[in-house]
């Protein structure tokens, strides 16, 4: 039988190789969750079996959100329940993922520079330091053309460049903010569906990831994001966030500690 062929091209034999490792970690998880099969690695190229069907569209946040949570309940059930989401994680002698505030801060309080953000660089710290508190979950980037709704499979992660650890719901309001940004608005009631959906999946109670918690992760996502708007994202999260400001500044002012469990 035929295969076709997805081929992603990487600048380094090195990036290649990080990206075969998280795929491979990913596929063992036995999440239930469906991934491209990788074909072959030469070099700093990789070849995915080819997925057809069309990227993720605001409809389908409940069940991306879903399969988002799916993910990490597996995770979690493979050690990343008793992760300090701060340090690194061992992938089973194929590498390791970085924590959640290492490779981000330097990048968060550089783009406040340049970003108006209702996140202060004080808080940006603080909530980088508490999310050791939280439960420990990853993050794959979760922007909608991430995902490919496949008939017979259902959503399909692709994309395997990025793997970190992350606190719950950082992903999901990655996938939020990426989609209004794609899309145009979305309800604050597309937001809470999702993160019932995400929750449940995961298998945590929903005050282990609070909505304000979303909100605020939202924020560090348009932090980190805005570079990229004229180029994957037209509309600005400034003026598709679907809550106000005012809420987010409640929301940041104390990182509630949750259970990590
Ligand atoms: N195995 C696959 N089968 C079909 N399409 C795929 C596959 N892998 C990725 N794609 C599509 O190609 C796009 C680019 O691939 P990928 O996400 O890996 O690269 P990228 O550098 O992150 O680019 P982008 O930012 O455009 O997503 C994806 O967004 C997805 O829509
Ligand atoms: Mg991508």
């Amino acid at each position: 039988m035929n295969t076709d062929v997805f081929r992603k091209h990487y600048r380094t034999p090195d990036a290649a190789h990080a990206a075969a490792n998280h795929h491979t970690w990913l596929t063992g998880l036995d999440s239930g969750l469906s991934f491209p099969t990788l074909l072959r690695h030469r070099d700093t190229t990789l070849e995915f079996e080819h997925i057809s069907g069309p990227t993720a569209e605001p409809a389908d946040l409940p069940v991306i959100a879903r399969a988002l949570g799916q993910l990490h309940h597996a995770a979690r059930r493979h050690g990343m329940i008793h992760a300090d989401i701060n340090q690194p994680f061992p992938l089973n002698g194929s590498g390791t993922l970085a924590g959640f505030a290492p490779p981000r801060r330097e990048r968060l309080h550089a783009a406040l520079s340049t970003t108006r953000s209702p996140l202060s660089g004080e808080l940006v710290d603080a909530w980088l330091d508490a999310a050791t508190h939280f439960p420990g979950a990853l993050y794959k980037d979760a922007n909608p053309r991430n995902v490919i709704l496949s008939d017979s499979r259902g959503p399909v992660l692709v994309d395997f460049d990025t793997l970190t650890l992350a606190p719950a719901g950082y992903d999901l309001a990655k996938l939020v903010v990426t989609t209004a940004m794609t899309f145009g608005p979305l309800t604050r009631q597309h937001a809470v569906n999702a993160l019932h959906a995400y929750t449940t999946s995961l298998g945590l109670g929903q005050n282990a990831c609070p909505f304000g918690h979303i909100q605020v992760w939202a924020e560090f996502h348009h932090l980190l994001t805005s570079p990229w708007l004229g180029c994957h994202y037209t509309h600005d999260w400034a003026t598709v966030r679907p809550w106000p400001t005012d809420e987010i500044a409640s929301a940041a002012r104390t990182p509630t500690n949750t259970p990590r469990s």
